[in-house]
Formats: C-alpha cells, structure tokens, sequence
C-alpha cells in the first residue's frame, strides 16, 4: 500500500518517489504484486492433465535411465537425486544451480526458502508453479551447499541438454551466475547478461539474479522484476499470449 498519497499538485519527482516506494514496497511483499495484463494465459492454466504426452513418457523414461546416477562423488553423498519437475509440455524452464538440503530430502528441485520465492516470482508474472518445468545444473545435492566443482559440472551437464532437448522450450530463465555462466559456457557477470535476450542454440535465454541472491540482499528484487517482465514478454512474443 502507498503511504504517501499521491494527488495532482505533487511534483514530478515526488510522484516518482512514490512510484518507486509502492515497487519496492510490493516486491517487499514478496513479488504479490500482481499486474491485470499478466493474467496466467486462457486454456493452459488450470488442471494439469493427468494423459501423458510424449514428452511426458520420453522425460519420465529419461530419469529412470539416470536416477541412479553414480559419475561423481555426488552420488554417494546424496540422499536423492533431483531429476527436475514441471509441465513435461512446458514452453518455458528455470535453471538454477543444484540442490540445496531441502530439495536433496525431498528430491525437488527449489522447494527451500529460494524456491518458495521462485515460487512467487512465477506466479508473478502469471503461471503457476506447476506449468513451467524446473531443472537444475546439477542434480545432486554438494555437501554443506559448497559450490559445484567443475568435473562434477561436466559430468552432470549432458543431461542436462538432454532434458532441454527432450523439453523443447521456447525460452530459458537461468538463475544467477552458476548456471548462466555455465550454460552460456561464458565468464561474463550475470549483471551484464541479465533481463535481455540470450541464445543457446536457438533457445532464447533470459538470465537474472538467483533467488537467493534475492534473500541475502532484497534489494536484487527490484531487478529480478524487471528481468521477468521482460521475460513475459518474450515468453508472449515467442509463443503467443493465448498458448
Ligand atoms: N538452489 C538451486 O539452485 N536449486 C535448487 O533446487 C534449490 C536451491
């Protein structure tokens, strides 16, 4: 809610001051802020079919071939692996970087605190959870949350294509600097490569800031929105407003 009451005599700057105040305020709110025009799309959402489309089958043959999944230290450490989830027909897929400790229990990808507010940051701009598909870099949990090391990046990055080339999305929003960088196979910032339009072969990538990112310092909040609005965008421009 704005607390300084706009009305016509306030100057220009005053009434941006406002503006900003009611943007922060709401992303404060935990990305609630809910535009009219980002209504989830007619015919998509709503129940999830339970018939399995060939995607479906190909994903789900897909995760039983690699579930068990030992290349690396990973798998020894890990209590489950973290294939992904989502809409197997999804036009558009979040990566982040790998599971933390709730997603290892649970065998979900972002369903800790980040994920709760990757959650908001979809609903956001208008899907649900559950329309989209999730994945990650990685798909076992490094212990204490250290970060990848490369060789278990580069034993565990082919299924990661895989999934994108079974998932045939439309567009990609990659989730802070790990999984930018990687898959972009680039060492640029992710402050340089966020909120415009990427490629990885012929896919679109939107990249932004992770959630977590967001948790430690709220002020990243304020550019995640921006980077999903353009996301949308693309997202309607790429696939239709009605699909
Ligand atoms: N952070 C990630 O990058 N992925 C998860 O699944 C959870 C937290």
């Amino acid at each position: 809610m704005l607390k300084q009451k706009r009305n016509p005599s306030n100057s220009i700057s005053e009434v941006v001051k406002a503006l900003q105040e009611e943007a922060k305020q709401s992303l404060e709110e935990g990305f609630v802020y809910f535009r009219e025009d980002l209504k989830a799309p007619k015919g998509k959402a709503g129940a999830v079919s339970t018939l399995k489309t060939n995607s479906s089958k190909a994903l789900e043959a897909y995760k039983d071939k690699i579930r068990g999944c030992m290349k690396c230290g990973l798998g020894k450490t890990r209590q489950n692996f973290v294939f992904g989830e989502g809409d197997p027909d999804a036009k558009l897929v979040f990566i982040g970087e790998a599971p933390g400790a709730d997603e290892d229990e649970q065998g979900k990808p972002f369903v800790g605190r980040s994920g709760q507010l990757l959650t908001k940051i979809i609903e956001s701009i208008g899907f649900k959870r559950e329309e989209v598909f999730i994945l990650n870099i990685i798909k076992c949990r490094p212990p204490n949350n250290r970060q990848p090391e490369p060789e278990e990046i580069e034993k565990c990055i082919p299924y990661l294509y895989e999934q994108i080339k079974l998932l045939k999305p439309k567009i990609i929003c990659t989730l802070g600097n790990p999984s930018t960088q990687t898959l972009l196979n680039t060492k640029e910032g992710i402050t340089k490569l966020r909120g415009r339009a990427l490629d990885w072969n012929g896919i679109e990538v939107v990249a932004t800031f992770h959630p977590s990112a967001c948790l430690r310092n709220p002020a990243y909040k304020v550019d995640v929105w921006k980077d999903v609005k353009f996301l949308r965008k693309e997202y309607d421009r790429l696939c239709g407003s009605s699909n």
